[in-house]
């Protein structure tokens, strides 16, 4: 026995108790000591059932992710062993499960002979996220005690399901009202006294009766954009379609062939890092995280343009009352107009119900009186971006907001530290840089001013949390971290323009690398005038290239803003876009003014220029303190630029190519540009101490 796996009986019935804090992950440890206890009960003659189930707030969390890479994953009693074991019980075996039983530890349940769970639990399959399939017998005994359509959706999806319906389809054979284990223990005492069998799922067989004969390929062409570059949802469908076909033990066998080939690639290490870094993301050097958060109650929006409209939904999505505040009555209809269309659309698509929508708009409520901000927790700027209009707008929050209530600002590229100076209390000033659609994106920058106090921080990370996203903290600097490192990415695309390489090329080389978007597209979409008016402010820093960004300033002073005047570096009819001839013959112009020798670019030196100077201003970031982690900067990437999460960001990607190459062609490209080269590819100095010592950015 060990210290994560309880056992004691009561009466004839034994209980084992996974208590391995805090999901009860099934390391080496607490495998090896639930084998021992099972084997225990099973030699104890005075015992004639078992209940598994957990000591904490979950049932278990599946695998220890941390274990995966290390030979303690396979290391005896492995889990796809363990479960085996289990499944081949002579006593009824329970599985008692309260609140979330995911991957392995579902795994584990399903391998029980009957199965209780309480009303609230959460029963999943997430090792797709994780670029994995579920490796302990998941793929096989899903589709047999529920049935494929389910098992198809929560593998390959990776979302969970609550009791009810996990009642429903058979997975669990009872919900238990009121205490789970008194419920548990009454339950395995009915099946002892009805002579209820042991079962095993190695005797049912997948139930195909209804299925129509293209029924997979229909599935995969169905989650086929979805899961575009992904490796492990293909491996989940063949598992599936493996316990469709096989018998059990074949099957079985099939999937940890099929989880083999998953487990040591590149996707799944990214991928996995992605889940550290989401985690490690909430701590943030020098905070104390037991800081004690303020309360937020009630919130206040100033501006009900694009961003704060959407911005407020968050809050009012979470049940948070929410106060928009604007200049005139016009604005501020038009935004609550937009915010319940936006609602509409989702009623419209089966998101919400009619009353979800009614009590989301109950939420908000509209004023042009600054006074009525005056009992906000937290008031969110989202006006102009000027600084001086920013400056109105916080010293007047600054008279009128109660002590204590957090101010922050949406701005994208001003000084928060400037921002903060405008009122008496820098402390409770903060940046909450939202991406648009604030409503669909996951990414929220939190920017931590030169003085923002401890406890704003650790309160900033609990809205977070509460309006589900993944927040990143980073320093003051233009751009932040997404928008900086944007920055060189974009700068190069525009310049390959220049130098031969067309649009299409461009941004089909970024998606096929992986992002959702190209460039070039991306700036289309954003409108070429709002890049126009971002780089007008900073001249000074980018004066210096004539090339800079040119092509882009032309397309300004012709009109052609993108999507929304119908042309910009393509020309768009409806939802269909094409290339432009003109805008191929501006590029050319250009170049002769600028006396650049136009040339055919490989698809390579595009991938190169784009994705290894996004790397570079992003180990610069990490050299200046600006993102506290590799995984902070892919993080941002990730959840706000369409970078592919099965490359784990741009800094994952870097590790695992190797940094030399990336600094040996930054170095390539600086010689072999000229000037051009001389003046914009300067190795970082993080990236040169890096590969001089033999180390990753990720530590
Ligand atoms: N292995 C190792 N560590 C884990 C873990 C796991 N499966 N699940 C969570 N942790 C760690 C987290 O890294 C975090 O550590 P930290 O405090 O040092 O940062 C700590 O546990 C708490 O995690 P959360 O902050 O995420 O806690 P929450 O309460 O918010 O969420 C949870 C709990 C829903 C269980 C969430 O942690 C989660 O989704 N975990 C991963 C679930 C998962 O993907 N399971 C499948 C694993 S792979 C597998 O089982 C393979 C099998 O098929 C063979
Ligand atoms: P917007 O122009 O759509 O909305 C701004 C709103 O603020 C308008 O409705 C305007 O009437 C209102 N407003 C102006 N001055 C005001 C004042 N003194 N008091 C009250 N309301 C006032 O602008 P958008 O795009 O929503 O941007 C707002 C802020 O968000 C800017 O700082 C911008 O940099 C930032 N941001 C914008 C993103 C985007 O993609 N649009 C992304 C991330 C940040």
């Amino acid at each position: 026995m060990t210290n994560t796996v309880r056992y004691r009986t009561r009466g004839r019935i034994a209980i084992i108790s996974l208590d391995n804090p805090p999901v009860n992950a099934l390391g080496f440890q607490t495998r090896a000591g639930l084998r021992n206890c099972y084997r225990q009960a099973l030699a104890d003659e005075t015992v004639d059932a078992i209940l598994l189930t957990s000591e904490g707030r979950l049932f278990c969390g599946g695998a220890d992710i941390a274990e995966f890479g290390t030979d303690l994953t396979w290391r005896d009693p492995a889990l796809p062993q363990l479960c085996d074991e289990l499944e081949d019980s002579g006593k009824p075996l329970i599985a008692a499960i309260g609140g979330m039983a995911l991957g392995g530890g579902l795994e584990l349940a399903l391998a029980c002979d009957y199965r209780i769970c309480d009303a609230s639990a959460r029963l999943g399959l997430p090792e797709v996220h994780l670029g994995l399939l579920p490796g302990a017998g998941g793929t096989q005994r899903l589709p047999r005690l529920a049935n494929v359509g389910l098992a198809l959706d929560m593998i390959t999806s990776g979302q969970p399901i609550g009791a009810t319906e996990a009642a429903s389809s058979g997975l669990v054979d009872r919900v238990a009202e009121g205490d789970l284990l008194a419920a548990a223990l009454a339950f395995a005492q009915e099946l002892l006294d009805s002579d209820a069998p042991v079962r095993s799922c190695a005797d049912l067989t997948v139930d195909m009766g209804q299925l129509p004969e293209r029924y997979f390929n229909d599935f995969r062409a169905g989650i086929a954009r979805k899961t575009r570059g992904y490796f492990a949802p293909e491996c989940c469908i063949q598992a599936i379609e493996a316990a469709c076909e096989l018998p059990l033990a074949q099957g079985l066998e099939k999937e940890r062939e099929l989880f083999n080939a998953c487990l040591d690639t590149p996707q799944a290490r990214a991928q996995q890092h992605l889940f550290f870094a989401e985690r490690a993301a909430n701590r943030v050097p020098g905070v104390d995280p037991k800081t004690p958060a303020r309360s937020i109650r009630q919130v206040a929006i100033v501006g009900a343009g694009t961003m704060g409209g959407g911005i407020a939904m968050n809050f009012a999505n979470a049940g948070i009352p929410v106060k928009l505040l604007e200049l005139k009555e016009d604005a501020l209809a038009r935004g609550l107009a937009q915010i319940r269309g936006n609602y509409e659309i989702s009623a419209a698509r089966g998101r919400l119900t009619e009353r979800q929508v009614q009590e989301r708009m109950t939420l908000l409520q509209g004023t042009l009186d600054y006074d009525d901000l005056a009992d906000a927790d937290l008031v969110i700027e989202a006006v102009f971006e000027s600084l001086e209009v920013k400056r109105a707008v916080f010293e007047k929050l600054d008279q009128v907001c109660k002590p204590g209530a957090i101010l922050a600002s949406n701005t994208s590229t001003l000084d928060l530290d400037r921002i903060a100076s405008f009122t008496r209390r820098p402390g409770d000033v903060i940046g909450l840089h939202f991406f648009s659609p604030a409503n669909v994106m996951r990414l929220l920058e939190i920017v931590r001013g030169r003085q923002t106090a401890d406890d704003v921080i650790v309160t900033a990370l609990n809205v977070a949390r509460t309006i589900r996203k993944v927040p990143v903290v980073v320093g003051v600097c233009f751009g932040f971290v997404g928008n900086r490192m944007l920055e060189p990415y974009a700068r190069e695309a525009h310049r390959l323009l220049l130098e031969g390489a067309t649009p299409a090329q461009i941004d089909r080389v970024l998606t096929d690398f992986g992002l959702a978007m190209g460039p070039l597209s991306m700036y289309d979409l954003a409108g070429i005038d709002v890049g126009f008016m971002v780089r007008e402010s900073r001249r000074d820093a980018i004066g210096h290239d004539p090339s800079y960004n040119l092509i882009a300033d032309r397309l300004y002073a012709l009109g052609r803003y993108g999507q929304k005047t119908g042309r910009g570096f393509y020309i768009y009819e409806g939802r269909d876009k094409r290339e432009d001839p003109e805008l191929l013959a501006l590029a050319q112009t250009i170049a002769g003014e600028l006396g650049i020798e136009r040339r055919e670019i490989s698809d390579r030196e595009v991938l190169e220029r784009c994705i290894y100077m996004l790397i570079n201003e992003g180990a610069q970031i990490l050299d200046e303190g600006i993102a506290c982690r590799s995984g902070d900067c892919d993080l941002v990437w990730v959840n706000g630029y369409g970078f592919p999460a099965w490359r784990g960001g741009p800094l994952q990607y870097a590790d695992e190519i190797g940094l030399e190459p990336v600094l040996e062609a930054i170095r390539h490209y600086r010689e072999s540009l000229g000037s051009y080269g001389e003046m914009w590819f300067r190795p970082s100095p993080l990236l040169e101490r890096l590969v001089a010592e033999g180390k990753r950015f990720s530590c």
